[in-house]
């Protein structure tokens, strides 16, 4: 059996495949990148549309009440909160991962005289960032792990799946360190939400955060989310107390007043249009077995591994349970990748040399992979790569 052979007989057994039919992608590209920026779903155009059209254009400010909007934070966030296994009252949708990992830093930092925040040296960027920020402004001590566990009374910031590695952690076995060692968990679900199955509450996590421009498709600058559990969020007071986390916006008192559990997370008015494309690409999971979708990304990757196997790249990391991406190493990734997506097959470049490949499995079927893997294939034997356009960097890699 050829490679093609064995793709389209797995193509034929993928009880997945049908949803490919909700996304709207161009003619003649195989996208590698669904774990960046997910492509726009159907029902996602269809929605923003309206809501320019219909409630901005028409209904304008009645919009607010008529159309719902303004709870619309919060059932988004319903619709994301079945996805990771918390209660449909716990999470919002608003602002993006760093700010939302600034409040609940900066919140949990001030609950824990003397705490210390930790982050491993190799988690996103941002996250050790937004760390800095607040080790800055509150005086909190900043340690960057380097394997070690956190030290006592401290707030750890991790990702449930690696930008990098795509390694996935047993959430539930870090919770149970962080009881025992009296530490705090912000758990990062970017590339976790809406790939993989996450049961926070089983889990006994008490406060995340995650992106809804990645596997959620909710469109480029897509608003995040956050999670706090009731029990937890009573108790917090974020830094950012705007009024959309008042417990009455619209009573236009003098003195703050916390909105009661997740709701206080809320700073500003929300971005209704980008909002509302995210809420319309969340009804696709509707139903959708989220083990299903993890074994499917696993599946494709393990198949465009196989279908690589030769071609002389390393290969990153490859950890025992993986989430959606595999990162080909080569000396000149990025040429190689820019190479790649003149040709359609679009992926990412992760400075200083990894090609980054995500396996979205709502939409790409495995003659994609295979498809992608001959291009690479092409690509290398040929050393096309080494045409001078493709060294041009741009400032998104
Ligand atoms: C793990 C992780 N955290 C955070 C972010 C950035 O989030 P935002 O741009 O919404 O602040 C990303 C973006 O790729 C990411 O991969």
């Amino acid at each position: 059996m050829t490679t093609l052979e064995r793709a389209r007989a797995l193509d034929a057994a993928d009880a997945l495949r049908g949803f490919a039919d909700e996304f709207d992608l161009p003619a003649g590209v195989i996208y590698l990148d669904g774990n960046s920026l997910g492509p726009p779903p159907r029902r996602a155009l269809a929605r923003l549309r309206d809501a320019a059209e219909t409630d901005w254009r028409r209904g304008l400010v009645r919009s607010w009440n008529d159309a719902d909007w303004i709870d619309l934070p919060a059932r988004a966030g319903a619709k994301i909160a079945r996805l990771i296994g918390a209660a449909s009252e716990d999470v919002i949708v608003c602002d993006s991962v760093s700010v939302n990992l600034f409040k609940l830093a900066a919140a949990l930092a001030a609950r824990r005289p003397g705490a210390t925040l930790a982050v491993d040296a190799g988690e996103f960027p941002t996250d050790q960032y937004v760390l800095e920020g607040v080790a800055r402004m509150t005086g909190a001590a900043l340690t960057r792990l380097d394997g070690r566990a956190p030290p006592k009374n401290s707030v750890l910031v991790q990702s449930l799946v690696h930008y990098r590695s795509a390694e996935i952690l047993d959430m539930a076995a870090a919770e149970q360190e962080a009881a025992a060692q009296d530490f705090d968990i912000i758990w990062d679900l970017s590339h976790a939400a809406g790939l993989i199955p996450v049961d926070v509450r089983g889990a006994g996590a008490r406060f995340a955060v995650g992106c809804g421009y990645k596997f959620l498709n909710g469109g480029p600058g897509a608003p995040g989310f956050i999670y706090v559990a009731r029990g937890d969020a009573d108790a917090m007071a974020q830094p950012l107390s705007g009024w959309m986390g008042h417990a009455a916006p619209f009573d236009f008192a003098g003195a703050y007043a916390p909105a009661a559990g997740v709701r206080r997370f809320a700073a500003g008015t929300p971005p209704i249009l980008s909002l509302c494309a995210l809420d319309a690409a969340l009804d696709i999971f509707d139903g959708v077995d989220l083990g299903a979708l993890e074994a499917k990304a696993r599946a494709l990757g393990d198949f465009f591994l196989g279908a690589t196997e030769g071609l002389g790249l390393g290969v990153h990391a490859l950890p025992e349970r993986r989430g959606g991406h595999v990162c080909l190493r080569h000396a000149h990734g990025y040429e190689i990748m820019q190479a790649l997506i003149a040709h359609g097959v679009i992926g990412d470049f992760r400075a200083p040399d990894l090609m980054r490949f995500g396996f979205s499995p709502l939409f790409l079927s495995f003659e994609d992979v295979s498809n992608a893997a001959g291009v690479l294939a092409d690509i290398l034997s040929t050393e096309e790569w080494r045409r001078p356009e493709f060294s041009r960097r741009g400032k998104v890699t």
